[in-house]
């Protein structure tokens, strides 16, 4: 979308993704013209509240999300290795379990969902190499300790012989992602891994995350709804609302001048201890996100906007525009003087 990102390559390039859904309340559009890149060694936060088809689009480039129920349409286009780009919307379903786990991993919200309780953890990292690589499962098995040890579980040796219920929800997770990285992907998608974990642990995971980036230089799509972690991961921000990417910035640009009304009340709902300590409390955006079955028109965003004018952000949906080379915004008045870049710590 940026000129900047334009001249490098990207290991992932989404252009005019759209999932259409028939639910049974009716047709929903849970990811509507989603454009975005990620880099070798980038993060890019996706980042929202509940039910903004942020997992949706995961699933998507996961080509997890099948079924006679969910259409996908738009290009999803994966550069990894020596050749070109591979649309992963184009290829056989063979083909895309290749690349699952070996060129693109996911790491979900709840580990116990995916691991496979009757397996030790151990033999799931070993699997994870064996179905990809050439290599027999002995050599699999001393990858996979080197793995559990990378991610920081102590004693990995009796540990590759436990359980997943045996384990806590901070080493589950580690676990979840030992064999996400067992097979060196290059690009990471991260959904929300630290969400049920406590704030320690979560602390310890994203550094985990962090680190594992720098070592294998991949590129992560880290999703999430909480700003704090998006601070703390995220190089780039691109801020879902129903279905729809409306900002798009580099992370320090977000956080000080947001440009969409909606990022603004995110940020403004955010606990800040710099904002109460100038008497400036936490203001939630009124109302909630609507069903996608019943989009209100025009700017999705309008019932709750403080900005909203009547007759323009109730008529056609807002095109996604350049800011600058680095960002872009979807808002018919971002141009207006009292709405554009906005300080609002
Ligand atoms: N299987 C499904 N059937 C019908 N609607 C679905 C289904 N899965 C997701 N959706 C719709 O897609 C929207 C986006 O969901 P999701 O991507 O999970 O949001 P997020 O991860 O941002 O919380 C949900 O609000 C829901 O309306
Ligand atoms: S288009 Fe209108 S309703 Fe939507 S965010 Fe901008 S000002 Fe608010
Ligand atoms: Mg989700």
């Amino acid at each position: 979308m940026t000129e900047r990102t334009a001249k490098r390559d990207a290991v992932l390039d989404v252009r005019g993704l759209n999932v259409h859904i028939t639910s049974d309340d009716g047709e929903l559009c849970a990811v509507a013209d989603a454009t975005f890149r990620v880099h070798d060694g980038e993060t890019l936060a996706l980042v929202g509240e509940s039910g903004a088809g942020k997992s949706m689009t995961a699933l998507a480039i996961m080509r997890l999300a099948q079924s006679a129920h969910i259409r996908l349409s738009g290009e999803i286009l994966l550069r990894a290795g020596g050749g070109g780009a591979v649309n992963l919307l184009a290829l056989d379903p063979l083909a895309m379990r290749d690349v699952r786990g070996r060129l693109v991993s996911m790491v979900f919200q709840e580990p116990m969902t995916s691991l496979n309780p009757v397996l030790r953890v151990g033999e799931q990292i070993a699997e994870a190499i064996v179905s990809h690589e050439a290599i027999g499962w002995p050599a699999a098995r001393t990858r996979a300790l080197d793995m559990l040890r990378l991610v920081g579980i102590a004693d990995a040796e009796a540990r590759q012989r436990a359980f997943a219920h045996e384990l806590s929800g901070g080493m589950r997770q580690c676990v979840m992602i030992a064999i996400a990285l067992a097979c060196r992907p290059r690009l990471l998608i991260a959904d929300e891994p630290t969400t049920a974990l406590d704030v320690t642990v979560q602390a310890q995971v994203l550094a985990l995350i962090r680190s594992l980036q720098r070592e294998l230089g991949m590129a992560v799509l880290f999703i999430t709804h909480d700003l704090g972690v998006v601070a703390q991961m995220a190089d780039r921000v691109a801020v879902m609302y129903a279905g729809r990417i409306v900002e798009e910035a580099p992370v320090r640009a977000l956080f000080e001048s947001p440009c969409h009304p909606y990022t603004q009340g995110l940020l403004r709902s955010m606990p800040n201890a710099a904002r109460v300590m100038r008497g400036r409390g936490i203001a939630p955006i009124r109302g909630s996100m609507p069903s996608l079955t019943r989009l209100p028109r025009g700017c999705a965003f309008h019932p709750r906007c403080e900005r909203a004018e009547p007759g323009r952000c109730d008529g056609d949906v807002p095109a996604l525009d350049s800011v600058d080379d680095q960002r872009a915004v979807r808002c018919w008045r971002w141009r207006e003087p009292a709405l554009a870049a906005t300080e609002v710590a």
